[in-house]
């Protein structure tokens, strides 16, 4: 059987490496990238991904990144009868428009921060007042991580209100951990996938701007039952019986001191946390998937591996700001060689070999018994790779470390 990956990250190379691991199973990958090479066959991306999926006649196609669902890819294939994971473009507009998604929460009684919409600079100045500081500012539409502004002053949100143009979502700061929330859904039935962790922050301490993620990692033992129970109830539940949800919903929770609260929803699996996931994942993916996108996900259910998985970025000098591409990358072998499983999200193969091509280059990845361990094996397996400007956090984990979890700490 021969399933299609669109894409060409971290997330995606996770994804391909989990399927390539099912029996009878050939994987594609459109446009992937030099790891994903090693365990899928890549085809350029060119012409449509329908017709892509046709000339491989893919019995299954998953989606990686969030820009094609919101452009349709899935109504395209389903008015071909052709199998795909994800969400049709109505229901894409959840992470497409943080205006949608806030309108959203509000009518289905989700809990999520205050917050007001806004289409002008003046306006925005005036619904200021209403809020303490910090307070949130978000763009209405697709900004790739960078549509978020946290400010702590008046004049920083003066200075936001400069670069966010357009509509707005103002909102009130949420104090807590944040935890990723994803589940498998058919447009009825729910498979919660194990919590996850992102360190959007550049910085240690999680300081510096926002990123697209720097690290994560994925253990059981980030919610309680009750906790998972809650999620699942309030946010995941009302909003598959009122959008007929297919595929990953992605529900950004920050857990306060008033209970699990949503900063956002995406419409597809988070980038790093497939990382861990994938690697964490004892269960053949492909059966879920199929249930995902033929309707019958009753009944399924994924089993873990019991302890955590953790995996940290290695970034290009400058990300999230501009960086310089096509520098040598070395050392991957031998921190292979280590255990640990090293995905690819911005690379390329230059003339002298591996280079990068992007902001996030790596994901090193590894798990253990406890996190303490999995933290260790990860940060060992990091040490022999090197490529100029690289940086990554050295703390990726450490705030699993407190037991439980604090709730409405940062
Ligand atoms: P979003 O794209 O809405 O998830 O925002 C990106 C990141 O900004 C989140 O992962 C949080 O770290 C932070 N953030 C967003 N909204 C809030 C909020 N209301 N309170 C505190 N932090 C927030
Ligand atoms: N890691 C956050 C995201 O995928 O949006």
């Amino acid at each position: 059987m021969r399933i299609l990956v669109l894409g060409s990250g971290g997330r995606e190379h996770a994804l391909a490496w989990k399927l390539a691991q099912s029996k009878g199973v050939e994987v594609f990958a459109s446009p992937g990238n030099p790891g994903i090479a090693r365990v899928a066959t890549c085809l350029p991306a060119g012409g449509s991904f329908l017709s892509l999926a046709e000339e491989i006649d893919a019995a299954l196609t998953v989606v990686g990144p969030e820009a094609p669902l919101v452009a349709g890819v899935v109504d395209e294939f389903r008015a071909r009868g052709r199998k795909i994971v994800g969400p049709d473009a109505q229901a894409a507009q959840l992470e497409g428009s943080k205006v949608f998604a806030k309108n959203f929460f509000l009518q289905s009684n989700i809990p999520t921060a205050a917050f007001v919409t806004v289409d002008s600079p003046a306006e925005a100045r005036r619904s200021l007042d209403g809020f303490g500081f910090p307070v949130v500012l978000k763009a209405d539409g697709l900004a790739a991580g960078k549509g978020v502004v946290i400010a702590h002053s008046r004049a920083e949100a003066e200075t936001a209100l400069q670069t966010l143009t357009g509509r707005l979502v103002i909102e009130e700061f949420l104090r807590g951990q944040e935890v990723s929330f994803i589940a498998l859904c058919d447009g009825r039935n729910v498979v919660p996938l194990a919590p996850a962790q992102d360190h959007k922050a550049v910085f240690d301490g999680d300081t510096g701007p926002n990123t697209g993620g720097m690290g994560a990692y994925c253990d059981g033992a980030i919610l309680t039952e009750l906790e998972t129970r809650e999620i699942l109830d309030r946010v995941i539940y009302p909003t598959v019986e009122r959008t007929r949800f297919t595929g990953f919903l992605y529900a950004g929770m920050m857990m306060t001191e008033a209970g699990p609260k949503v900063l956002e929803f995406n419409v597809r699996l988070g980038d790093p946390e497939t990382q861990p996931l994938m690697h964490r994942m004892a269960s053949d993916f492909v059966p879920a998937l199929m249930a995902a996108a033929t309707g019958s996900l009753a009944g399924v259910k994924l089993e873990w591996r019991r302890g955590p998985s953790l995996c940290v970025v290695l970034a290009s000098g400058g990300y999230p700001g501009s960086y310089e591409t096509g520098k040598p990358i070395h050392g991957v072998e031998t921190a292979e060689a280590t255990g640990a499983t090293v995905f690819h999200a911005g690379t390329r193969t230059g003339n002298a070999g591996l280079e990068t091509s992007g902001g996030r280059v790596l994901g090193v990845t590894a798990g253990g018994d406890d996190l303490p361990t999995a933290i260790a094996r990860t940060y060992r397996a990091v040490e022999p790779i090197g490529f100029e400007g690289m940086h990554y956090r050295r703390d990726i984990g450490r705030k699993g470390l407190q037991s439980p979890i604090s709730r409405g700490q940062p």
